[in-house]
């Protein structure tokens, strides 16, 4: 049965669900190999991280695999992303280190495809994670100072 039923998929959604589709079959070892490119090229980021990866390894496949399922309905998926954006910033997460996050991704689709994902498919990779990215980063936003609010003053 397909996992990912897709009745309204946009271009996008349909390139991002059959390279997923040809990795998702050992989402450990994809998130693994995100692990290792994402340390190799930013060290310092290991530190966040606790010593055993690997219930932190399930749960990002855990939650790619919801994103790539829920890729046609984004207002469903709001929620949880936000949700995931506050849990982020209060672990201190930068905005800036989405960046990195994301071009470990890509090299791990890369790695684990066992040759470069094609250049449509890289673009609408690149667009859904600075969509996610983008929304988990603004959730993660401190609300503005109540004082500077009308209401507030009231
Ligand atoms: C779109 C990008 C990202 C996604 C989808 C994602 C996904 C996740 C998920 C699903 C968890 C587990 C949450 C839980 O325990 O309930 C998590 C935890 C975490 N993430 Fe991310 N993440 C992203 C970006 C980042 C970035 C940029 C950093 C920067 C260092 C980061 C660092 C962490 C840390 C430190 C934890 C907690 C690990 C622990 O508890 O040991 N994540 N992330």
């Amino acid at each position: 049965m397909d996992p990912y039923p897709t009745p309204s998929e946009t271009p996008d959604i349909a390139l991002i669900r059959q390279s997923f589709r040809a990795v998702a079959g050992d989402p450990e070892a994809l998130a693994a190999s995100f692990y290792r490119h994402l340390f190799a090229a930013e060290p310092a980021l290991r530190g966040h991280f606790a010593a055993d990866l690997a219930p932190q390894q399930s749960k990002l496949a855990a939650m790619l695999a919801a994103v790539v399922a829920g890729l046609h309905d984004w207002a469903a998926l709001a929620p949880a992303v936000a949700a995931l954006g506050r849990r982020h910033a209060a672990l201190g997460v930068e905005p800036a280190q989405y960046a990195p996050v994301g071009r470990a991704l890509l090299a791990a689709l890369d790695e684990r495809a066992g040759r470069p994902l094609d250049p449509a498919t890289r673009a609408a990779w690149l667009r859904a994670y600075a969509r996610l990215a983008d929304a988990m980063i603004a959730a993660g936003k401190p609300a503005e100072d109540p004082v500077e609010s009308p209401v507030a003053r009231a």
